[in-house]
């Protein structure tokens, strides 16, 4: 049979308008947000690149499965359908519903969590690593060597360097390993099946349990069917059950691969291991057949979760990655190759060349692309993930200065994306131009996503007027309150 083009597997019945903005409307929506992409309002962002996290697009049949939500306090059939859908396609008997993922990393930190303890994984996402650590736990992070270079096109640059994974488990204090498919923070690329194993091993080896931080599993096989030796022919579902045959359990937002607005689960195979989950889960949560979730939600994520293993839906998403990705490579702009499974991510570093790291190259980057063409992206270099020197309490760079524009499942058609592409083209002309930021004010924890920057220096032909005395007296919180006052 010939092969048919990819194309948007699916047609449009609801649209949600947006709003045009100008240049000079953005210079003082940037101001008053305290340069800050999370600061701004979603009716002032032309294409929102944020996060792919619950911002997709849902199917006629999850909108027809909300109505049949119940939402019965306990033994709602609507939690039955969940469970099912876990266990069918993931293979754990335990299920364990939390409102999103991050709870279920809380939920887990709370039994091997804890001081003297170490956590490995790949990479920790940024919610993952802030759970061990307010649990007490050290969290490190053991990417592949590859990784380390964002133009190498190996094929697996989410895997695991299992070398410096065996060094940890000789060091001991390791409760359990975790590793993320795809590994977001290193830039959404997938893990093959043959580290899977090597992780395994090292699991069996040293008796340790070994738990996927689950959130982009389909994105992650879709890439094992495509790039490992010996896959191309097999079903996604029976790659899918490969990936986490492997694994004692999961944690897994349904934001993300669950193709749902909200939800999360934890999952695993011990009976016991679950029931003190499920203690713990009544405390904060809510009782173990909605943990927190509406029944409508638990129905959007069981049908979302049989969509995500389609085949032409995966080879739509992995092709609309790739088509940024190497319209911006051929324009010479540098982004990380190759492509990953949710999201575009531009090498700021290289990018802003003449900033150092200290200036955050990644996070001037975000605002020049919300300057230029409304386009909210997000900062996944040191702003987000630097460290502290334990001995001088100096600031210690991340390994990559990135930007990331996440793409939304379903949301965007190929127009928008063309958009994408010519806006961040013109912010690459005018590289040379652009100053880099330093943090006004900063929260203890997580600080991307309430700190607030200045400019370094005054040059860039958008940002000029943003000094920083001015936007580190702003109260953001006022200036929103103020804009929706408007609104009303
Ligand atoms: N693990 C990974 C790999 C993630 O990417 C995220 C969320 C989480 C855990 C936490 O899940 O948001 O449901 O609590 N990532 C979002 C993002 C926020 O934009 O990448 P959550």
């Amino acid at each position: 049979m010939p092969k048919l083009p990819i194309i948007e597997p699916f047609r449009i019945k609801s649209v949600e308008p947006i709003r045009m903005t100008t240049t000079e409307e953005r210079v003082g929506l940037l101001q008053a947000a305290g340069n800050n992409t999370f600061f701004l309002r979603s009716e002032d962002v032309i294409i929102d690149l944020l996060t792919d996290s619950g911002t997709g697009a849902m199917s006629s049949a999850q909108w027809a499965a909300l109505m049949r939500g119940d939402e019965s306090y306990a033994g709602s059939p609507s939690f039955e359908r969940f469970e099912a859908a876990v266990q069918d396609i993931l293979g754990f008997e335990e299920v364990i519903p939390t409102h999103q993922g991050r709870a279920a990393e809380h939920l887990l930190f709370s039994i091997f969590g804890g001081a003297p303890n170490v956590i490995p994984n790949n990479s920790h996402f940024d919610t993952t690593r802030a759970n061990a650590e307010v649990s007490g736990a050290i969290a490190l992070d053991h990417p592949c060597l590859e990784s380390g270079d964002t133009a190498s096109m190996f094929p697996f640059k989410g895997n695991m360097d299992l070398i410096a994974l065996r060094a940890t488990l000789e060091c001991g204090n390791v409760p359990l390993v975790m590793v993320t498919v795809t590994n977001n923070a290193g830039g959404g690329q997938p893990v093959s099946l043959e580290n899977l194993r090597g992780i395994r091993g090292l699991c069996d080896e040293f008796k340790l349990p070994l738990f996927i931080d689950a959130c982009r599993f389909g994105e992650n096989a879709w890439f094992i069917k495509k790039r490992e030796e010996g896959q191309g022919e097999r079903d996604v579902t029976d790659i899918v059950r490969d990936m986490f045959d492997l694994a004692d359990g999961c944690t897994m937002s349904a934001k993300k691969d669950g193709m749902a607005n909200i939800g999360g689960f934890l999952a695993c195979r011990d009976k016991d291991l679950a029931d003190e989950l499920r203690r713990r889960l009544v405390v904060t949560e809510g009782f173990p057949t909605y943990g927190g979730l509406a029944g409508r939600d638990l129905e959007a994520v069981a049908q979302g979760l049989r969509e995500v293993v389609r085949e032409d839906y995966l080879a739509y998403r992995a092709a609309s990655i790739r088509y940024v990705v190497e319209a911006l490579h051929e324009r010479g702009v540098p982004v990380l190759r190759p492509p990953g499974g949710h999201a575009v991510f531009l090498d700021a570093a290289r990018f802003l060349e003449h900033l150092p790291w200290q200036n955050y190259p990644g996070h001037a980057l975000a605002l020049e692309l919300y300057l230029e063409g409304g386009i909210r992206a997000c900062e996944i270099g040191t702003v987000m993930l630097g460290g502290k020197d334990p001995e001088t309490g100096e600031e210690t760079p991340a390994k990559h200065e990135l930007v990331r524009l996440a793409i939304p499942r379903r949301t965007y058609t190929q127009s928008h994306m063309d958009y994408v592409i010519e806006i961040i083209d013109a912010v690459h002309k005018r590289r040379a131009t652009i100053d880099g930021v330093s943090i006004l004010k900063s929260p203890p924890v997580l600080r991307h996503f309430g700190a607030t920057f200045g400019r370094i220096t005054v040059g860039s032909p958008l940002g000029a007027d943003l000094d920083a005395d001015s936007v580190g007296e702003l109260d953001t919180r006022r200036v929103r309150r103020e804009t929706l006052d408007k609104d009303v």
